[in-house]
């Protein structure tokens, strides 16, 4: 049985489901969930993410890290942990980066938080030859406490599951995956009602990331670097998307196929670090990593490799340009103690 079919029986007794549990189990069905069975990260694959736009942007992270430990006292030891660390790129080219500060290096706890066998796999691989060999595990909190944390999450927030409210005539009510007279899957309300009108999303799961990430940070010390397509204000709107080889589809057509998305909700998950304790900044992915010195990254790869120089100039724009991935895409950073801020979110060099 597929998974439509499973959901489609499981509705048919139980009722329509939330967008968040559809989510739920079109992204983490053991069986047939998407990043369980085929999650394709790359050109030749669904999705691309930052990493693999280009190098820099790993690098950049990497030596974030190092100024942020520095900004700490630099701790020994401390965890290094990155969360849904896709293929392994990002973390590959953070420890590339990082060589130029070995005690850094060696200081490092370094863990691995995924919760897709694939994926791990993958990034065993990447990480085969690396300068620090990680501890894998699906949960943060099998990490141990007792040691400062710099954690980073490159579009992690934006596959966690949101319930969708729609705004009517006669209120609030609920959109839900139900089913058609002919059996399948369909948007439904949990009210019968006239045409909708405003979208709110709202995600339980993002404000538990918020409250967890916040507690341990407060607790332990240090900084998590979050950096995922959302929005910086609260705000309304549809955003719930499935995204198979590059293009936008139904997100019903196939459940476990495509992988589903949404805007993180930025001031949602920095409340909720805030209410532990921590500080928070936030600003846009373009601001970020010009702040942190892409600009004179790429100026410094081009004179060793001439003939790179063009590539780099678009790698570039697509990392940091307005109508690119410069503006939609948002840096958030929850750290403790509140001084210093951890770079990227001050001003950008001259
Ligand atoms: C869109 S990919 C991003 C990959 C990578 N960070 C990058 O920038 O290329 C999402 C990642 O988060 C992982 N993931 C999804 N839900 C998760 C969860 N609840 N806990 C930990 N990792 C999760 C996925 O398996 C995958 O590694």
């Amino acid at each position: 049985m597929t998974l439509k079919d499973r959901l489609a029986a499981q509705i048919a007794a139980s009722g329509p489901m939330t967008i968040a549990a559809f989510m739920q189990a079109c992204l983490h069905d053991p069986k047939d969930g998407y990043y369980a069975t085929r999650p394709a990260l790359g050109e030749a694959g669904d999705f691309i993410t930052a990493p693999l736009v280009s190098q820099m942007f790993g690098e950049l992270i990497g030596l974030w890290a190092v100024e942020t430990w520095r900004g700490l006292g630099a701790p020994n030891p401390f965890r290094l942990v990155e969360m849904g660390p896709g293929d392994g790129t990002l973390m590959s080219d953070i420890l590339r980066a990082a060589r130029l500060a070995p005690e850094f290096l060696a200081a490092c706890d370094l863990w691995m938080v995924e919760v897709s066998e694939p994926l791990m796999r993958l990034q065993m691989a990447a990480l085969a030859d690396a300068a620090l060999s990680p501890t894998w595990t699906p949960r943060l909190t099998d990490i141990p406490a007792g040691a400062p944390v710099i954690l980073v999450a490159n579009e992690l927030l934006d596959c966690l599951p949101v319930r969708q409210f729609v705004q009517t005539q006669t209120g609030w009510v609920e959109k839900l995956v139900g089913l058609n007279a002919s059996g399948a899957l369909t948007f439904a309300l949990s009210a019968p009602a006239p045409e909708g009108g405003m979208v709110l999303e709202m995600s339980a799961a993002q404000e538990a990331f918020g409250l967890e990430i916040g507690e341990i940070i407060h607790r332990q010390s240090g900084a998590a670097l979050l950096i995922d397509y959302g929005r910086s204000e609260p705000g309304f709107g549809d955003t719930f998307q499935a995204l198979s080889r590059h293009e936008k589809v139904d997100p019903l057509a196939d459940p476990g196929g495509a992988d589903l998305t949404v805007h993180v909700d930025f001031p949602t998950v920095l409340d909720a670090a805030r209410a532990q304790g921590c500080a928070t900044a936030l600003t846009t992915q373009g601001h970020f990593l010009r702040a942190l010195g892409i600009e004179y990254r790429a100026a410094a790869l081009a004179q060793a490799r001439p003939e790179r120089t063009e590539a780099l100039q678009r790698q570039i724009h697509r990392l940091v340009a307005p109508d690119k991935m410069g503006d939609l895409f948002k840096a958030a950073v929850i750290h403790f103690p509140a001084e210093p801020v951890p770079p990227g979110f001050g001003k950008i060099p001259e």
